[in-house]
């Protein structure tokens, strides 16, 4: 064989080994994302164990793993319509545009006030991520929110997406620490408006 050739093949080789082992991107890796996908059929990688309605899997490292989506929720959000709904752009009218309002916050607080406060956002995932199952048994977690004279609107929509998207055990607290704002104390009253029972504030 000319040793051309024989360049030609070594070179080959080498790729075709990276390609199905390469960490993140080769075959490989594929194939164990995709024993820890969700399966309906019963066998080896995993089964419905027919709790919660079927939404529980478990693995051959016999954790169980469960579809934490909430399908409700997801449907009553696909719904929704009025201004700044789905993430989509708040056209202003003539009268409304004013520089002025940006003024306090950087954005326009004029639009944030006048978005719902638990408006619906796309689900941006990846369409591999939508299929993920996560563990049953999730460790609860505090959220901690710094802030410094931000905007009423945006902060209360803030608590409210955390508190709307996320099953409530799994919320140990919500820590709100104003950080030395002088617009008058938002914490209680945020705090009182949120009526979430785990906020609190420092
Ligand atoms: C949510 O809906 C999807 C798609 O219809 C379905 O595959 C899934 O099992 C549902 N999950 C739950 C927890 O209801
Ligand atoms: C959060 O988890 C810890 C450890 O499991 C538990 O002791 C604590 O009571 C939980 N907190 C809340 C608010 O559920």
């Amino acid at each position: 064989m000319k040793r051309r050739q024989k360049r030609v093949l070594q070179m080959a080789f080498l790729f075709m080994v990276a390609l199905i082992f390469l960490p993140n991107v080769g075959l490989w890796s594929m194939y164990r994302e995709k024993s820890l996908m969700k399966s309906h059929e019963p066998g080896e990688q995993g089964f419905p164990l027919g709790l919660n309605d079927g939404h529980i899997y478990t693995w051959t490292d016999g954790l169980r793993r469960r579809d934490w989506h909430d399908n409700e929720s997801i449907r009553k959000d696909s719904q929704r319509v009025g201004k700044g709904e789905h993430g989509k752009p708040y056209p202003l009218t003539e009268d409304e545009c004013d520089d002025s309002v940006y003024k306090e916050n950087g954005f326009n607080i004029y639009v944030s006030n006048n978005i719902a406060l638990d408006r619906s956002l796309p689900d941006i995932r990846h369409p591999n991520c939508k299929q993920k199952l996560y563990l049953e048994n999730l460790p609860n977690t505090s959220i901690i929110i710094p802030f410094h004279n931000e905007g009423w609107s945006s902060l209360l929509r803030t608590i409210l997406s955390i508190t709307n998207r996320t099953p409530d055990h799994l919320i140990a607290e919500i820590i709100l620490v104003d950080d030395y704002s002088d617009r008058g104390c938002l914490c209680w009253k945020m705090k009182k408006t949120s009526k979430h029972s785990k906020a609190y504030c420092t």
